[in-house]
């Protein structure tokens, strides 16, 4: 297995290209199961989890290729029915479910383990297949949801922490070819939700309100091919202000764009951070001392779960008590742990971590154990002083895209090593 080996200390300076986002990708890429012609999807981070959507794809009868961040899709014919190991393995190839149950009117597929980070449960989904006129029989891990014919509905998709973003894309995707319209309410506001219905649409989808709590979609007979350039990656982009921010450098960021980071720029402002725009870029250092502040996770546009390991090796710095309140998942701290092997002073009382930050930080060997808590733990590293061995950097190639290589072209001391 691979680690990061990071000497820490260098103040991260100079430009940084933000890759296509993996959360708008995954989706998409499904959604190209919806017609039988062809589609190209461009700019998709070329991640695991991307090449494991394209290997999917493929167990499905789709031909797929992808190359320099395009892939092209066409499932002239695809079966109903994905290989259990492949799907088992990644939450994110639920989004099948949906574009299956509408071309097929069937889809057998494997119920996604949960994760280190929460049960991941999939009722919404499920509840939002049968609103739609599907039968749900889950049975030996697999759920098999099929469909006479599919007819719109209204339905509310909320659940016990709020929209759902797979389960809105799911439903939205299912509902694009059934009959009649059907109103999504307590619907993801996502931008990668908003990037999916645009490429519905580009396919011949009709769909309104995307963005908004409420998304009204009206089926059609059939959807044809089209071409699309995925949106930048927001988290990658949040996780890039925030490095530079714990290194005390000045990264400019390409390709990101501030109207999907509003609650990120807000909180960094506020914790003394400098986020300006400079043309189409973005840039952000130090504005001076930073200062701790307090964090809830919310659906978007609150401040994202995705970026709140991230944060907490930031705030680890700040002299001063930040306190981190997670809402969206049952258990996002597994990086506190790791952070406290490199001296971080964290305290989690329930949905809350209590950062008593400013003690300086120190290096040392710590365990990645989910693709957020892994950036978090390279950020620390990159503000510790001394080398920080990063372990199981597997589970960061899922969702950032040669982020090894993007520091060291900031000037980090970064190298990826076999794991002694
Ligand atoms: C998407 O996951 C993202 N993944 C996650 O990013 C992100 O953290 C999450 O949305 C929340 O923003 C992709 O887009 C591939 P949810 P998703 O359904 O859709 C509960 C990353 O790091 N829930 O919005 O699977 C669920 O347990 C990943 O890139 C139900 O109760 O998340 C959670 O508490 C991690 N029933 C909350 O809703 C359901 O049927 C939000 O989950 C579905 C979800």
């Amino acid at each position: 297995m691979e680690s990061f080996l990071i000497k820490g200390g260098v103040p991260l300076r100079g430009t940084v290209e933000i890759s296509g986002s993996k959360n708008a990708a995954l989706p998409i890429m499904a959604a190209a199961l919806l017609t039988d012609e062809p589609c190209v999807i461009r700019r998709v981070p070329d991640l695991s989890d991307t090449r494991f959507m394209v290997q999917i794809l493929q167990s499905l009868g789709a031909e797929v290729t992808f190359e320099n961040g395009t892939v092209t899709v066409h499932a002239k014919k695809v079966r109903g029915y994905a290989d259990y190991e492949l799907v088992r393995k990644m939450r994110g190839s639920i989004c099948i479910a949906g574009p299956l149950l509408a071309r097929l009117r069937k889809a057998r597929i494997s119920l996604p383990g949960g994760c280190i980070i929460g049960a991941r449960p999939i009722n919404l989904h499920l509840k939002g297949f049968e609103a739609l006129g599907a039968k749900i029989k889950i049975e030996g891990g697999y759920v098999d949801a099929t469909a006479k014919k599919l007819s719109g509905s209204s339905l509310f998709l909320g659940g016990r922490a709020g929209p759902t973003v797979l389960g809105t894309a799911n439903v939205m995707m299912a509902a694009t070819l059934a009959a009649g319209v059907t109103v999504i309410e307590s619907a993801a506001c996502e931008p990668e939700v908003v990037d999916l219905a645009d490429f519905l649409t580009a396919m011949g989808a009709k769909i309104s309100g995307a963005g908004s709590p409420t998304i009204t979609i009206t089926g059609v007979k059939k959807l044809h091919g089209a071409e699309h350039e995925v949106i930048p990656d927001r988290i990658e982009a949040a996780t890039f202000l925030i490095a530079a921010a714990a290194t005390n450098g000045e990264v400019v960021l390409r390709g990101a764009r501030a109207d999907h980071l509003r609650a990120v720029i807000d909180k960094l402002d506020e914790a003394g951070v400098s986020v300006t725009r400079r043309g189409k870029n973005l840039v952000a250092r130090r504005g001076g001392k930073l200062k701790p502040v307090d964090i809830t996770t919310l659906p978007y546009a609150g401040f994202p779960t995705d970026v709140q390991a991230q944060m907490m090796a930031l705030l680890a710095l700040v002299p001063g008590i930040s306190i981190i309140t997670e809402r969206i998942f049952e258990s996002r701290f597994m990086h506190v742990s790791e952070l406290a092997r490199l001296g971080a002073d964290i305290e989690i009382e329930g949905p809350s971590a209590i950062v008593k930050g400013g003690r300086p930080l120190s290096g040392a060997p710590v365990m990645a154990s989910d693709l957020r808590a892994s950036a978090a733990l390279v950020i620390a590293g990159l503000a510790a002083k001394g080398a920080t061995q990063v372990n199981r950097i597997y589970h960061l190639d899922r969702g950032y895209e040669r982020m090894d290589e993007k520091l060291r072209k900031l000037g980090a001391r970064i190298e990826r090593v076999e794991e002694k």
